[in-house]
């Protein structure tokens, strides 16, 4: 693989993954990140990479649902292996407007395969970046294999359901190499403060209520961001292609002992900082609210030899630090400063 093009690179973990790729893996090749730059795509995210890489990083404002566009990207640059993060990727915003999901999610991802099978003897590899949650939920014992049967509550994780269907019909159909990865739920640096890890640390730091649904006993398993970027690097290079791995953090917790985990490590970790407890609120629950998760990964373990490095404790340690040492990230996104620069820079 010398040239990948990943899409979705300026969000949370496609950032995370070029960084990581570019500066810490055994990659020598070359990245192009295409991203339409929705309200969850910063490019603040990968701050300082086109500086330090200027030879093996390009970036293109492109939607992955235009064909042109991505015929082009393909051609000028020589793509020869993809790894798709790019989505709507919000379960509450996809209860509110579930519009840009179908589009993205599905129509997104289904244009990218059409490119991979237009394009198909360069093509190495379409790596699918999905979610546990196409799983549906789990009750309290259990856990999701990657034969476990589809079972997706919410329109996020039914547009990534189709999407996967897709991906695995594209392989059947027109041996396109795929791999597909879907793993539990990320935490870390430069995630966006509507998912319940940062808007709880950002919250607290602003003595700002911390709304937990229903009575706070759902449970989701939780995966440090930079261990799930090396787990999709390893199948990407490694992976039997047709094949799905999932990828989880061996970390259970139920959201409310998330909620006050934060509230204590900011306690400590910040100067002066006192726990955030009080702020905790009980708030109307999510419909469909999926009750749990959890992943059985040994395959991904046994075949591949990946586990996950952090524990959730340090992680956790890691991921506050980080919105400490951030406060211009933060206040640029909370603002909406990020995307009046977008405006400045692409859309005049
Ligand atoms: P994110 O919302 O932080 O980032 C999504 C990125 O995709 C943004 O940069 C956005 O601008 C871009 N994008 C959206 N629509 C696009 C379009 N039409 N064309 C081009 N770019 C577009 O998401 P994330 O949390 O980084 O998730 C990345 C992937 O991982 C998604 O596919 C998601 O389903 C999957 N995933 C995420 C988690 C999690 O916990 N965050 C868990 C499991 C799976
Ligand atoms: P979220 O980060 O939105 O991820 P997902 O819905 O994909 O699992 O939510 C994680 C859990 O936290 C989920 O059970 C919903 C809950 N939650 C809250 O209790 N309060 C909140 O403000 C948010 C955003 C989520």
């Amino acid at each position: 693989m010398k040239n990948i093009l990943v899409t979705g690179g300026c969000g949370f973990i496609g950032s995370n993954f070029i960084r990581y790729l570019l500066d810490e893996s055994d990659f020598t090749g070359r990245i192009v990140n295409a991203d339409k730059l929705t309200y969850a795509g910063n490019p603040e995210n990968l701050s300082g990479i086109a500086e330090k890489f200027p030879k093996r990083y390009e970036f293109v404002k492109a939607d992955i649902c235009d064909p042109d566009a991505m015929s082009e990207i393909f051609e000028t640059y020589s793509i020869d292996a993809i790894c798709h993060f790019a989505a709507e990727s919000h379960v509450d915003r996809s209860i509110a407007e579930p519009d840009a999901f179908i589009k993205t999610n599905i129509t997104g991802t289904f244009n990218l395969l059409e490119m991979a099978r237009r394009y198909k003897d360069h093509i190495m590899l379409f790596h699918h970046v999905s979610t546990d949650e196409v799983y549906g939920t789990l009750g309290a014992d259990g856990f999701f294999t990657e034969d476990t049967p589809y079972s997706p509550s919410s329109p996020y994780s039914a547009s990534k359901a189709a999407s996967d269907h897709l991906v695995r019909a594209y392989h059947k159909t027109y041996s396109i190499p795929v791999t597909l990865s879907n793993c539990s739920n990320n935490y870390g640096p430069y995630q966006f403060p509507e998912k319940l890890i940062p808007l709880m640390i950002l919250n607290a730091l602003e003595e700002e209520p911390l709304p937990v649904y229903g009575d706070g006993r759902n449970i989701r398993d939780w995966l440090y961001v930079k261990d799930h970027c090396k787990a999709v690097w390893t199948i990407m290079k490694e992976g039997r292609r047709g094949e799905t791995y999932n990828i989880g953090g061996r970390c259970e917790m139920y959201n409310i002992d998330v909620v006050r985990m934060i509230c204590d490590l900011l306690g400590q970790i910040k100067p002066g900082g006192k726990s955030g407890r009080h702020l905790i609120t009980f708030v109307k629950d999510r419909p469909g609210h999926d009750l749990r998760y959890a992943i059985d990964f040994s395959k991904l373990e046994k075949e591949l030899g990946w586990t996950p490095a952090e524990s959730f404790e340090t992680g956790m340690k890691k991921t506050i630090q980080w919105y400490l040492d951030n406060p211009g990230w933060i206040s640029r996104v909370k603002s909406g400063e990020y995307l009046s620069w977008i405006e400045r820079h692409y859309d005049q």
